[in-house]
């Protein structure tokens, strides 16, 4: 199983935030908003993982990413010179995938909550065992907003909306895919939509009139945001500063999530932090280090 972060785009509904810099790249509280995806795919243990960007960011992204080899993992980058759509990540990274099944995230999704990645490793043990794609729903009160999900009488998603003025259900389909290794083929059979965008919303459609998907609920008991506007990138800054304060523990972070997935041990984690110390999230993973040795952390 390998990751795409697909971040490229425009990020027009954030202008002029991101006419210079690629919206992935801006903060969201304290740390650039590529982290929270990148660790949601760390913490669902996959460890090979494609950055698609702008060709313009890029050299920005591997700037902050780097080869990943300091986190434990391995990744790459790759282009999308125009925003195609979402589905023509799959397309862009074939030769990556190279046939292995694959969790895909919107570089702009933010997700949170306890019992995360056992939901998501369900997902990819659905796409290793060739089950076809796993979708993540939430509910929200605005599906008119979003790819709603519908569902029959028995309870079986069979088919998605897009921007439904009369939504068949509160649940929506959020930013995380999976798909098995058929993916990249069913995406290069799509057509472009109206709006000349290769759309995930139809390649999941097809898995779904298969019969060959499967939704996974996140409950009430997850957050899920995509900053993707102005009041919404505000609103994941304040849910993230919330949690952290209340919890004395940060979302999000890649060097916490390599050090508790065991792929880096504390004398990398105290190099990663000294660098860090001014803003206080170095500070805050060396504390790690110190809990840990007062048995402290759970
Ligand atoms: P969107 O928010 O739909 O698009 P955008 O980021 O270009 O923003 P805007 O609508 O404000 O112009 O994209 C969702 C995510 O998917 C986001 O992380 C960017 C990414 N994306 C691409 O990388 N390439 C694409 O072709 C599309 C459509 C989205």
């Amino acid at each position: 199983m390998k990751g795409i972060i697909l971040a490229g785009g425009t990020g027009s509904r954030l202008f002029p935030a991101t006419l210079a810099l690629s919206k992935q790249l801006l903060p969201v509280f304290d740390k650039p908003m590529i982290y929270y995806p990148l660790s949601v795919l760390m913490l669902a243990g996959l460890r090979e993982i494609l950055v698609i960007t702008t060709p313009d960011d890029r050299p920005a992204f591997q700037r902050l990413l780097g080869d990943g080899r300091q986190w434990g993992i391995a990744l790459d980058y790759a282009v999308q010179d125009r925003p195609r759509g979402i589905a023509e990540a799959l397309l862009i990274g074939r030769a990556f995938l190279a046939g292995a099944p694959v969790a895909l995230i919107l570089g702009d999704n933010l997700f949170y909550g306890q019992g995360l990645s056992p939901l998501i490793r369900r997902g990819i043990a659905a796409a290793q065992s060739g089950e076809g794609a796993t979708l993540f729903a939430y509910r929200v009160p605005d599906p008119q907003r979003y790819g709603t999900l519908v569902f029959d009488a028995t309870g079986r998603p069979v088919d998605i909306v897009e921007k439904p003025s009369e939504p068949p259900s509160s649940l929506v389909v959020t930013g995380l895919y999976m798909y098995d290794g058929d993916a990249p083929d069913a995406a290069g059979d799509l057509v472009p939509s109206a709006r000349g965008e290769l759309e995930i919303t139809d390649l999941n459609r097809r898995y779904l009139a298969a019969g060959r998907c499967r939704v996974e609920r996140l409950g009430r008991g997850f957050a899920w945001f995509d900053a993707g506007t102005h009041a919404s990138l505000l609103q994941a800054a304040q849910f993230v500063q919330t949690v952290q304060d209340r919890q004395g523990l940060r979302i999000g972070s890649v060097e916490e999530t390599a050090w508790r997935m065991g792929l880096i041990d504390d004398t990398r984690l105290g190099a990663l932090a000294a660098p860090l110390r001014a803003s206080g999230y170095g500070a805050y993973l060396n504390d790690l280090l110190d809990e840990e040795s007062d048995g402290g952390v759970g």
